[in-house]
């Protein structure tokens, strides 16, 4: 059962948002590994929302308690980590919003890494990501792990996607750092976007500083570091690319302009995290 990657290196705790839905349970799995592999503690966080404005319908939600399914999918994951010696705890919530329960407990407990599926329940196709996925990944105080259906992390190849800015750093940070603990990592790509041919000679300078702290930071041997420049729309050739070269975990950062409601992430990052069908992305804060 428990993969040898060690992708996430030293984490203490991991939170597992999860609805119990079909779409979510690439999430549960991925966050079974991680917790296992990194021995880390697996929170599994079930939010039961009501309508605040109905006060029935809290009253309506506690008298008809959790469904079976929900009951037995939220155990099963827990078991999955208890048995092979690991540790992991089931919490539900009673919250008006989902979003702002995940938030507070990783909060509250103090979680290194929140884990969601990109949709759940709902599925609305018009929208790019689940709504309580995007706000989680907007407000959360940790690093967001999200996990589209299906999607199994080998991690034998990572992609990280700078634009240079101070959040694309501390992804570039974290992908080297994984470079140096991760034993089955066997190549970073990292990719810069040009979105005109005359800011190309810019993609590469990007380039070249990551190569230089690559460098600095002692990237061993057997982790192999390509660089990728390109032109073209970044959130479609961040996925392109991902998908093209097998890399099945996207690290990013997240550039949130504080105080809007309507940019609480970065809009390319949005947009890879809608786009992504066959890797995961992490949200790097
Ligand atoms: N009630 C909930 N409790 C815990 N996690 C949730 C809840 N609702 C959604 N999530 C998390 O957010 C992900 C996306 O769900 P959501 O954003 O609600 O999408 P949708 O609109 O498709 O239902 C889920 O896979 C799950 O990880
Ligand atoms: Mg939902």
């Amino acid at each position: 059962m428990v993969r040898t990657t060690h992708l996430m290196g030293e984490l203490e705790s991991i939170l597992l948002a999860t609805d119990a839905s079909e779409q979510s349970k690439g999430a549960a799995q991925e966050a079974v590994f991680t917790a296992l592999e990194c021995q880390a503690k697996l929170y599994i966080l079930y939010v039961r929302t009501y309508y605040p404005e109905i006060p029935e319908s809290l009253s309506k939600a506690l008298e008809e308690g959790i469904p079976e399914e929900t009951k037995n999918f939220l155990e099963k994951v827990r078991d999955m980590v208890t048995k092979e010696g690991g540790e992991a705890e089931i919490i539900i919530r009673d919250h008006p919003e989902a979003w702002r329960a995940i938030v507070e407990e990783a909060e509250k407990l103090n979680t290194d890494l929140i884990i969601t599926g990109k949709r759940g329940r709902t599925g609305l196709k018009k929208l790019f990501m689940g709504s309580v996925t995007e706000k989680v990944v907007g407000y959360a105080p940790c690093k967001v792990m999200v996990v589209p259906k299906g999607v199994k992390i080998h991690g034998e190849t990572i992609l990280v996607a700078t634009d240079g800015s101070y959040y694309a750093k501390k992804a570039e940070k974290e992908a080297l750092s994984m470079g140096k603990r991760c034993s089955t990592l066997k190549r970073i790509l990292a990719l810069s976007v040009a979105k005109r041919e005359e800011d190309l000679p810019r993609a590469s300078k990007i380039l070249e500083a990551f190569r230089e702290l690559a460098q600095e930071e002692k990237l061993p041997p057997r982790v192999k570091l390509e660089t990728i420049e390109v032109v073209g729309n970044p959130a479609n050739m961040i996925v392109k690319v991902a998908q093209d070269e097998g890399a099945d975990l996207i690290l990013m950062g997240e550039y949130g302009v504080s105080g809007l409601e309507k940019f609480i992430m970065g809009s390319t990052t949005e947009k890879v995290i809608g786009l992504s069908k066959n890797s995961a992305i992490l949200v790097v804060k």
